[in-house]
């Protein structure tokens, strides 16, 4: 995929200050970032230094306080709750949790989005089995989520967030829940829909060794992105 590069996220001195009664938290303190189509970028950090609080921004789920934040070229902070949740249905989000639907099989989960989208059936039985052949899991489409490993549980839930074509996948500590192999496994399947595939990835997590699998690294510190390392091949 060698599709010129277009920025799909951009921050210009973004703040987030919550209230907590009457006390001002400073969650992010200005920050600025850009993030083209085709990136791979991870956000690395402390508890509290604001990841998900970036993550929720960047996933349209909140507006800044203050500062420009545009996700598709779009400025959230104009948008009202329906331009929002439009906004959202162009993003793929992947949680720590997988989310399944516990009694729909593999391929159900995954047509379920498109259903939501309005795809037609035959389009999106055919591109579900499409994106679990992707994913790996050719052979565990009908297979409901208790009978799955985690790690497999957690490409269903990538193979779904693929599903409606999203400008870029955003994923909150994708393998904080499973363990270490198949978490490196989850983030070998990533590399490859980056590298293969040319999906623009945004994945927060503290665990240090998968951040520096990603093209380049973001290292956040109360508030603020105190670092971008570009990392080695
Ligand atoms: N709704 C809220 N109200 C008040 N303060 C909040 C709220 N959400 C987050 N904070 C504060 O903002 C700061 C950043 O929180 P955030 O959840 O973004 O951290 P994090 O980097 O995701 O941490 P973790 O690794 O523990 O998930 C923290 O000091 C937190 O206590
Ligand atoms: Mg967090």
């Amino acid at each position: 995929m060698s599709a010129k590069p277009v920025p799909v996220v951009e921050a210009i001195d973004v703040k987030k200050t919550y209230m907590l009664g009457k006390v001002p938290v400073e969650a992010l303190r200005g920050v600025n970032l850009t993030v083209q189509s085709g990136d791979f970028v991870s956000i690395l950090g402390p508890s509290g230094s604001g990841k998900s609080t970036m993550l929720n921004l960047i996933g349209a789920l909140d507006k800044p306080s203050s500062g420009t934040l545009l996700i598709d070229g779009v400025d959230i902070s104009k948008q009202n709750d329906n331009q929002l949740a439009e906004l959202r249905k162009k993003i793929g989000f992947v949680f720590q949790f997988f989310n399944l639907i516990p009694r729909l099989t593999a391929l159900g989960n995954v047509e379920l989005s498109m259903a939501i989208a309005e795809v037609n059936r035959t389009e999106r039985r055919k591109r579900a089995i499409e994106l679990l052949e992707m994913v790996g899991l050719k052979d565990r489409i009908n297979h409901k989520p208790a009978e799955l490993s985690g790690g497999q549980q957690q490409r269903v839930a990538i193979a779904r967030a693929l599903a409606n074509r999203p400008k870029f996948l955003l994923l909150d500590e994708p393998t904080g829940n499973i363990d270490s192999r198949t978490a490196g496994e989850v983030m070998g399947l990533l590399k490859d829909l980056n590298v293969k595939n040319g999906v623009s990835i945004i994945m927060v997590t503290h665990d240090q060794h998968l951040a520096r699998e990603a093209q380049q690294t973001l290292q956040m510190f109360d508030g603020e992105i105190v670092a971008q390392v570009v990392n080695q091949e």
